[in-house]
């Protein structure tokens, strides 16, 4: 699919057919998301895919969202802080939180390019997942990725316009000062 197209196309989808998710375009998804950039290359993530009825239904009423039943698949995102925190101090405990971010939007938009359908779950009772899924009390679950087939076609909410996000040169400056050379066009010679 086109890079723009798959952006505009993820959404979080809440509503899932009946229909089961080959596991090796799962595992093609979490493949793309570790080929991103770590600090020091270090990879610091673990993902605990989840297709057991059983257990997705304890997720989702571990996480009051009973919609998360509905899908066949779910991957739970996890991190390790330890190594991350001895290379950096302080600041590899973010660098974890930033690493798992990254691929967790990675995994959205390559499940989306696959043609299948997720949300980003961060709501859960976490102490109880963990210990469902047998995590080692010093792995963090970053978050809960549903995944499936979307049963009907939500609409993807409205966004922040982008001149809302934007700052130039200091963080009062909403336009953008007369001071730069403009970009050469396209296609010129330089
Ligand atoms: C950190 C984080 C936590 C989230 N937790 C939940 C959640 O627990 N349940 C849920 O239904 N959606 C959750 N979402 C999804 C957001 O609600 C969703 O991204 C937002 O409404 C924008 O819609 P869109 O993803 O379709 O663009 C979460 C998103 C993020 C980034």
């Amino acid at each position: 699919m086109d890079f723009d197209k798959v952006i505009q196309e993820r959404k979080s989808v809440r509503c899932f057919k009946n229909k089961i998710v080959n596991f090796g375009t799962v595992i093609e998804a979490i493949d793309s998301a570790i080929q991103g950039p770590f600090a020091g290359n270090f990879n610091n993530l673990k993902f605990v895919i989840v297709e057991s009825e059983k257990t997705i239904d304890n997720i989702a009423k571990q996480a009051s969202q009973t919609w998360i039943n509905q899908a066949p698949t779910l991957i739970i995102v996890c991190s390790e802080d330890m190594h991350l925190e001895n290379q950096y101090g302080a600041r590899g405990k973010d660098y974890a939180r930033q690493q798992a971010g990254a691929a967790i939007a990675t995994i959205l938009m390559k499940l989306t390019d696959l043609g299948l359908s997720s949300c980003w779950v961060g709501a859960f009772n976490y102490e109880i997942v963990k210990e469902m899924l047998k995590i080692p009390a010093h792995v963090h679950i970053e978050a809960i990725i549903p995944v499936g087939y979307e049963k009907g076609s939500l609409k993807k909410p409205r966004k922040t316009p982008i001149e809302g996000v934007l700052r130039w040169e200091n963080w009062n400056t909403t336009r953008r000062p007369p001071l730069f050379r403009e970009a050469p066009m396209h296609g010129v010679p330089d």
